[in-house]
């Protein structure tokens, strides 16, 4: 297989999940792969084991000096870049449980969301351009979400930093047409697809299976995407059969269009219910809470009660991705 043969592409979030997913399949296309993580150990293990045309490098997508770094290395070693996918996300729920509803998320917790998935989008999209004008050809896919069409009550920071990031890829793409360049700029929109993301929600054990059909069984194929379907897309937009497509939004979602915008099982949304009060719990606290407690102090006391994986699953309500 050979659509992407001879292409250099930078995949960021490439040690695991979609990111590793899309190096893969590059590299399987015949693509020169530029894996790119903060798990240094994980992404370097997962170049050595694609060989050759395949290399390791640490990136921190939120750090522009990262950014420089890597791209002109990359320059140096490859002489161009024809491929940028910026695929590192979190969903701000990873290790901590804290609340992200529009009322409680702290200004520290909307921030680190956004510096990771909007920052880093916006930093890889103004150093990959400037890259690409070597060779005033190239392809930038940005990994947004479902939940960047939707509102998340309880994952706000995640749903407003993925709607901001399709915005931008219609930015990057008018911005580059208007420069007369040939780099095109589109952003996949994953619902939920099984990564390690959901682990911590899915568990092990004879429960399992039984999660993952509750948590698709809303969508009209009843199961998770895999990651090799987001790949597929990724290689249509990183191949030269994609030159006309520039400025949308590709859905990798199992959804019918009138069912798109109010449904949905994405992670934030789930991993969001698995740390969250009830809203009978909700109420109760404010009741208690709001009158006395000063902002600071209300806040804290907000934060989840973390119930198990098992009463988030036996939770009812709208699901959304
Ligand atoms: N899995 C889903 O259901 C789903 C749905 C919609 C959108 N997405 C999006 O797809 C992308 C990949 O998700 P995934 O499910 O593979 O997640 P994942 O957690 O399995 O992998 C994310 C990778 O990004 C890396 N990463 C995190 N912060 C980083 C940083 N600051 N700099 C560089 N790398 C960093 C992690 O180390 C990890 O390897 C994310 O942008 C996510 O928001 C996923």
């Amino acid at each position: 297989m050979t659509r992407l043969a001879d292409k250099v592409a930078l995949i960021t979030g490439a040690a695991r999940g979609i990111g590793e997913g899309i190096a893969r399949a590059f590299h399987r296309e015949g693509a020169r792969v530029v894996l790119t993580d903060i798990q240094d150990e994980l992404g370097q293990a997962k170049a050595t084991e694609l060989g050759e045309r395949a290399s390791y490098m640490h990136l921190d997508v939120r750090l522009e000096s990262d950014w420089e770094r890597v791209i002109s290395k990359v320059l140096e070693l490859q002489a161009r870049i024809d491929v940028l996918a910026n695929n590192a996300g979190i969903t701000g729920f990873e290790g901590a449980s804290d609340p992200h509803d529009p009322e409680h998320v702290s200004i520290e917790n909307w921030r680190s969301v956004h510096a990771t998935n909007l920052d880093g989008v916006f930093l890889g999209c103004k150093h990959g351009i400037r890259a690409m004008r070597r060779t005033g050809v190239g392809s930038i896919i940005n990994v947004g979400s479902r939940s960047g069409l939707v509102g998340i009550p309880g994952a706000a920071p995640y749903a407003s930093s993925k709607a901001a990031v399709r915005n931008h890829t219609k930015s990057v793409a008018l911005y580059c047409a208007e420069q007369g360049l040939r780099v095109r700029c589109n952003v996949i929109q994953p619902a939920a697809i099984l990564t390690p993301m959901w682990e911590t929600l899915l568990g092990s054990g004879p429960d399992r299976a039984l999660r993952m059909a509750e948590y698709t069984k809303d969508t009209p194929l009843r199961r998770f995407g895999s990651v090799d379907e987001v790949a597929a897309l990724a290689v249509y937009l990183a191949a030269d059969e994609s030159a006309y497509t520039t400025g949308p939004s590709l859905l990798a979602s199992a959804r019918s269009a009138d069912r798109n915008v109010r449904t949905g099982s994405g992670v934030a949304a789930q991993l969001h219910k698995a740390v969250q009060p009830s809203r009978r719990q909700n109420r109760a606290h404010h009741r208690k809470t709001l009158p006395i407690l000063p902002n600071s102090a209300r806040n804290r006391d907000a934060s989840p009660i973390a119930p198990s994986t098992s009463s988030a699953f036996r939770s009812s309500g709208r699901r959304r991705t």
